[in-house]
Formats: C-alpha cells, structure tokens, sequence
C-alpha cells in the first residue's frame, strides 16, 4: 500500500496540480499531449497498483510483519495490529474499495487519452475521498467521529 499505491498516485496529483484550474478542476489548455500522455500513464499505472492489492490471496497482509505504520506511536494513532484485525474482519471489504480505485484510474486514463479535461479533473478531486474511503474504515476507524464532526463544521455531507 504504502510502497505502490502513495506514490503513484502522487504522481496523478502531480499532473492535476501543475494544471489546475482557480477552481481546483483541470486546465485543458495548458495541457500538453506529453502531460495527456503521463496522466494517463499515472492513472493506469494507478490502477495496476490497486488490482494487486485487490488481486491478494486471503489472509490479505497490508503492513509487513514488524513494521510500523505513520503516527502509530502517536496518542491518537491507530496500530498495525488493529488495521490487520480490521482487514481480517473483511477482506472483501478492502478488494471491493481496491477495485473501485481501480475502476476510478480506468476511467481517469480513458479521460485523459481523450483529453477530456472536464471528466478528468473531476476524477483527480474524487482521488482523496477513494483514498480515505477505505482508510477510515481500516486503517483510522476510530477517527470517523471526529472526521464527520469537521465535515459537518465545514458544511460537507458527513456521509460522502
Ligand atoms: C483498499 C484500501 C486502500 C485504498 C484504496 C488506499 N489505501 Fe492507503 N492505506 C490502506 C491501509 C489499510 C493503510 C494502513 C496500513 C499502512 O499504513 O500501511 C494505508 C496507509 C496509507 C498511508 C500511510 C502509510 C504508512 O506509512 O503507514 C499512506 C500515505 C496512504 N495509505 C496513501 C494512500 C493514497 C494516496 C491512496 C489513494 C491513491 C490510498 N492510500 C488508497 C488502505 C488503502
């Protein structure tokens, strides 16, 4: 997760915000065919990541044996011991929201070999929330509270 998934979709976002727009979508203007060309090789290479993990055997192991994941030793922070008991109650769960990043990559490259800026940019913005949809549920489960409590604050649906 941490070795594939992160940094290649950094390298989604890299794109997305070289271009953006002053409203955070994406500028087909300055889009070049090589900037084309690397979106949709970052998305698809994207998607390749998140048909891995998807593709895992049961048990599925996020967190390699002995390591430590980012802000465990942190009051707040939750253990590598409670994502794996998170993912041992429901494997599926984690293929199903990996298939469904994949599915978002798909359609990122498809956008981007059309150059469909529009369709493209709004699929960079939903990244993040494909990302926490399935870190809240298990990797910081015990921060949904507090995270729906600051989406209600800033007037967003707690329940996207
Ligand atoms: C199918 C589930 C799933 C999806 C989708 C997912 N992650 Fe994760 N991610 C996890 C789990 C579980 C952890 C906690 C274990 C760990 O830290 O490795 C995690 C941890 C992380 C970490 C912390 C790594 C560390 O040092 O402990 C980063 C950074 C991260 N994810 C980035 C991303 C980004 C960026 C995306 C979207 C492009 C993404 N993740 C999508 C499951 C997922």
């Amino acid at each position: 997760m941490k070795d594939e998934v992160d940094p290649r979709g950094d390298d989604v976002w890299a794109v997305g915000n070289k271009h953006m727009t002053e409203d955070a979508g994406l500028n087909g203007g300055s889009m070049t065919d090589a900037d084309w060309k690397q979106l949709a090789g970052a998305a698809t290479n994207l998607q390749q990541a998140a048909l891995e993990l998807a593709g895992l055997p049961d048990p599925i192991v996020v967190v390699k044996p002995g390591t430590k994941i980012a802000f465990e030793d942190a009051d707040w922070g939750d253990s590598a011991k409670s994502v794996q008991h998170n993912v041992d109650q429901d494997p599926q769960g984690v293929r199903d929201l990996a298939n469904a990043l994949a599915q978002h990559m798909a359609d990122l490259a498809a956008a981007a070999n059309k150059h469909d800026a529009a369709t493209a940019g709004q699929l960079i913005n939903d990244l993040d929330g494909i990302c926490e949809s399935c870190h809240v549920k298990y990797w910081y489960p015990s921060q949904r509270g507090l995270i729906n409590s600051i989406k209600k604050n800033s007037g967003v649906d707690p329940s996207t």
